[in-house]
C-alpha cells in the first residue's frame, strides 16, 4: 500500500529529476517451472547509500506490488499472494546499478508486464514484457477406424500434444510435402495450470501409399516436433504377411490336432473293446469259481 501511495509522489518528481532506468527492450520469455530473472539496471553517477536506495517491481496493469525495497531492507508487506516466497533482488548487485528481480518457478499466470521503479535520489522506471513458454510433449498420431480399411474410405486422423504453451500453430503436410489446409479442426484445451493441450483432426479419403504428417509450431520456442503416419497398400488391401504366417500356422496346427485326435479315437475304440473282451473272460471266470478271489492275471492278458 505504501508504494501507491510513493507512486504519485516519484511521478511529480520525474518532471524535476530522471534517473535511467533499462531494461530488455524486446519480449523476455521464460520456460514453464524454470526461474527467470527481470533484468533491470539504473545509471549512478556517484556511490550511494543503500538506504537511500528505493526499488519497487510492479504489475504494470493492475500496480499490484511483486517486490519492494526500501529503507536498506525488502519490505513484502503488500506483496501479491502469488508472488510470495518466489522473488528476490540480488541484494550485494544493487549497490552496482542492478535491481533486476530474479522470480522462482515461473507459472503461466505469471505472463505479463512488470514494471522497475527506482529511486536515489532521482527517479526512473521502465516497463518489460514477460513471456511464458512451455515445450508441447512430442505429437502422437492416431488413425480412426484403424482396422478393415480400403482405398476411398474416410478416415480420421488425430494428432495430439499437451503440456505446452502457448496455443502452437499444427501444421498438416502429405508424403510430397504439401500443405494440408482443407478438413482440419484443432481445438485447445486448458489444464489447470494454464498449459494447453491441442488435439488436431484431420478428415481424409485414403489412398494407397500415402503419408500424413503433424507438424507442430510453438510461435515461441519455433517447430516443436512432428508425427507421422504412412498407410501403405499392403494395410489396406491385404492383411499385413505376418498374419498370413499366423494364419499359416494356426491352420497347420488345427490339421495336427484333427490328425491326433483321430489316432487318439482310434485308440481309445481299440482299448475298450480289449478292456470290454477281457471283462467278458473275467466274468466267464467268476461264473466257473464264483466265492473265489478273481485271478489277477486275468487283467493282465
Ligand atoms: C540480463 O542481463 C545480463 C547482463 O547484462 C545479460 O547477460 C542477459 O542476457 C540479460 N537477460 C535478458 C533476459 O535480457
Ligand atoms: C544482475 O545480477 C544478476 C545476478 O548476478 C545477474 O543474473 C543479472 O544478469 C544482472 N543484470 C544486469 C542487467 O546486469
Ligand atoms: C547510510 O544512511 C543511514 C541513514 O541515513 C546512516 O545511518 C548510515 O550511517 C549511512 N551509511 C553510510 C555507509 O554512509
Ligand atoms: C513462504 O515461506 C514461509 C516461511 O518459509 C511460509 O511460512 C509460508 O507459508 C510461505 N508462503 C507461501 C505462499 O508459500
Ligand atoms: C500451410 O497453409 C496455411 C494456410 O493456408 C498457411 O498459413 C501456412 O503458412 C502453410 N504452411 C506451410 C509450411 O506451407
Ligand atoms: C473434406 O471433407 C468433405 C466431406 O467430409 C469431402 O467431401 C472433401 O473431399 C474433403 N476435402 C478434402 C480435401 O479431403
Ligand atoms: C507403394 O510403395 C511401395 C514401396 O514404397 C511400392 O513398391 C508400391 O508400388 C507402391 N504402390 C502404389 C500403389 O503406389
Amino acid at each position: 500500500m505504501l508504494s501507491l501511495l510513493l507512486l504519485p509522489l516519484m511521478l511529480a518528481l520525474r518532471a524535476t529529476a530522471q534517473m535511467e532506468v533499462e531494461v530488455p527492450s524486446l519480449p523476455q520469455v521464460a520456460l514453464h517451472g524454470r526461474d527467470a530473472v527481470l533484468n533491470c539496471s539504473f545509471s549512478h553517477v556517484s556511490p550511494f547509500n543503500l538506504s537511500h536506495l528505493s526499488v519497487f517491481w510492479q504489475l504494470t496493469d493492475t500496480k499490484r506490488s511483486v517486490h519492494s525495497y526500501w529503507g536498506g531492507r525488502d519490505q513484502l508487506t503488500d506483496q501479491a499472494d502469488r508472488f510470495a516466497n518466489r522473488t528476490r533482488l540480488f541484494p550485494d548487485r544493487l549497490a552496482l546499478g542492478n535491481a533486476s528481480l530474479l522470480l522462482k518457478e515461473v507459472v503461466v499466470a505469471d505472463e505479463g508486464s512488470y514494471t522497475c521503479f527506482v529511486r536515489v535520489q532521482d527517479y526512473g522506471s521502465a516497463a518489460l514484457l514477460l513471456q511464458v513458454a512451455a515445450p508441447y510433449s512430442k505429437p502422437v498420431v492416431t488413425l480412426e477406424p484403424e482396422s478393415n480399411l480400403r482405398p476411398g474410405d474416410e478416415v480420421a486422423l488425430t494428432c495430439t500434444a499437451y503440456g505446452g504453451f502457448p496455443e502452437a500453430g499444427v501444421v498438416w503436410q502429405d508424403g510430397a510435402g504439401r500443405n494440408l489446409t482443407e478438413n482440419i479442426t484443432t481445438s485447445v484445451v486448458a489444464n489447470e495450470e494454464g498449459l494447453f493441450t491441442m488435439t488436431s483432426v484431420l478428415t481424409v479419403e485414403l489412398e494407397p501409399n500415402s503419408t500424413y504428417s503433424c507438424l507442430l509450431i510453438n510461435p515461441l520456442l519455433g517447430e516443436e516436433g512432428n508425427a507421422f503416419v504412412t498407410i501403405t497398400g499392403q494395410n489396406i488391401t491385404f492383411p499385413p504377411v505376418a498374419l498370413w504366417v499366423t494364419v499359416g500356422l494356426a491352420v497347420c496346427l488345427l490339421l495336427l490336432l484333427v490328425a491326433l485326435a483321430a489316432v487318439c479315437r482310434r485308440k481309445i475304440k481299440e482299448s475298450c473293446e480289449e478292456a470290454r473282451r477281457e471283462a467278458e473272460e473275467a466274468k466267464e471266470l467268476e461264473k466257473d469259481d464264483s466265492k473265489t478271489e478273481r485271478p489277477t492275471n486275468v487283467w493282465r492278458l
